[in-house]
């Protein structure tokens, strides 16, 4: 099938990308000409396991094109897909301006029966506002196209989207046509066949199911840092508390680990747009309030660790920062937890040596040129002539470092562990102080 996809950010590309490789004919619409032209040559702008050769592999099998020419992209499209950002306005809703100016550029140019599909993240009602976007504009020009307009929300994560896309575990469809279900059906038939992934229901129901689903795993990191917080205040440690819960299979082992606050372009984003959707219907919803809340104040744990550890006064230390994206396998800062801890130490008159596997660049981008942050090569690198080691990123390469000569080279002997992946016994022996998030041991 001929699919388009608008917007080449992270859902528009791996999804534009897995479509391809089942064999449908894409084209990927950008406004960003150098992007374009990267893309063409096989450069992928985000750091995303499995992508780029995905991407050159199926360019050069004459699948996938990337263009800036949407006019050209709409003509012949049997789906079109908006995946174009949908960042917050200035009181935390969402702003629609670039899913309807999509919306808008269809209606000028549509010839062909078409199935708009809302992909990326919208506030219940997008559908409607969608719909009548195109319509406004084929009026405008006369013309009577037969279009359908259905919400098909994602729920990729960063750092394993190819995966997530090519085996979903469920396909949200809001639609009102049983003929838009069907071309739905068809077109992603390639990653159902093992057993039927769809779960078809009216568009406001799918729209709000994003949200929603959003809104839950961002509650079950806020409800785990609650107890974490309580937990080290009654002398409990989480660790042992979160196995005891986690084998309740109501509540289960996932999604409901501790640490320094969730970030990324998803969590914090979508549940301020709900909140701000409940309230503009009259209805304050509390507990995302709440959950909004108890992350906004978690980003500041590890800052606050370091405070009480030195008695309040941190000014002239240096730490090293392990880990600086929002989680691993990304080189996405937003919204990171790591910035959080770099505003409070340097706020505080504190140095910071920091590394991350993928994020330096982005780093460089965004604090490039500041006399108190070091870029390093490597987390021994963030060492040399360190007070204290934070980690924030739980990456993998971090996990098992040589304790007995971190406590060497640590000039203060103390370690921040915003994850807990270090076992604070193992640390404590090697004579270095522990710090976790919620292990009440380390009071
Ligand atoms: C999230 C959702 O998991 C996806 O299902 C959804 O499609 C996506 O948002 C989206 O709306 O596009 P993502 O933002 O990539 O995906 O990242 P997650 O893996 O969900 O992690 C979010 C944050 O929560 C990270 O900062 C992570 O460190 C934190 N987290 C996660 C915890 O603090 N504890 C946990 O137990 C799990």
């Amino acid at each position: 099938m001929r699919a388009t996809v608008f917007g080449t950010g992270y859902v528009g590309l791996v999804t534009g990308t897995c479509l391809a490789e089942v064999g449908h004919q894409v084209t990927c619409v950008d406004v960003d000409e150098a992007k374009v032209a990267g893309l063409r040559n096989g450069i992928v702008p985000i750091f995303e396991p499995g992508l780029a050769p995905m991407v050159l592999a199926n360019h050069g099998a004459g699948r996938l094109d990337f263009t800036t020419d949407a006019a050209a992209a709409i003509k012949g499209a049997e789906v079109i897909f908006i995946a174009v950002g949908t960042p917050p306005d200035e009181d935390g809703s969402a702003d629609l301006q670039y899913v309807l100016a999509v919306a808008a550029t269809v209606g000028r140019h549509l010839s062909d029966p078409v199935v708009v599909v809302n992909k990326s993240t919208v506030p219940v009602g997008t559908a409607d506002k969608v719909r009548a976007a195109i319509s406004a504009e084929l009026a405008a020009r006369g013309a009577d196209v037969r279009f359908e307009v259905v919400s098909n929300p994602e729920f990729l994560k960063e750092g394993a989207a190819v995966n997530d896309c090519m085996r979903p575990d469920r396909i949200v469809l809001g639609a009102r046509s049983a003929t838009a279900v069907e071309t739905m059906k068809r077109l992603y038939a390639p990653f159902t066949r093992s057993h039927e992934r769809f779960v078809v229901m009216d568009e406001r129901s799918a729209e709000l199911t994003k949200y929603a689903a959003n809104a839950m795993l961002a509650t079950k990191i806020s409800f785990m840092n609650e107890m974490a917080n309580i937990a080290e205040r009654v002398g409990a440690d989480i660790e042992q508390v979160r196995q005891g819960i986690g084998s309740d299979p109501r509540i289960g082992y996932h999604f409901i680990y501790p640490g320094a606050g969730y970030g990324g372009s998803c969590f914090p984003k979508d549940v301020q747009a709900l909140e701000r959707t409940a309230r503009r219907h009259g209805y304050q919803a509390g507990l995302l309030q709440a959950v909004e809340a108890v992350n906004d104040r978690q980003k500041h744990k590890l800052a606050e660790l370091a405070l009480r550890h030195f008695g309040g006064d941190i000014a002239g230390k240096t730490f090293a920062v392990w880990g600086l994206a929002f989680k691993p396998n990304t080189d996405d800062m937003r919204e990171a937890a790591s910035r959080s801890l770099l505003a409070d130490l340097w706020q505080a008159g504190a140095k910071v040596r920091a590394y991350d596997p993928e994020a330096m660049a982005e780093t460089r981008r965004l604090f490039g040129g500041r006399a108190d942050l070091v870029l390093c090569e490597d987390p021994s690198d963030t060492l040399e002539g360190a007070d204290a080691l934070v980690l924030v990123t739980e990456w993998k390469a971090f996990w098992s470092p040589d304790f007995p000569a971190l406590a060497r080279t640590l000039r203060e002997r103390v370690v921040f562990d915003g994850r807990n992946v270090w076992d604070p016994v193992q640390v404590e022996a090697a004579g270095l102080a522990y710090y976790g998030i919620g292990r009440g041991r380390s009071l």
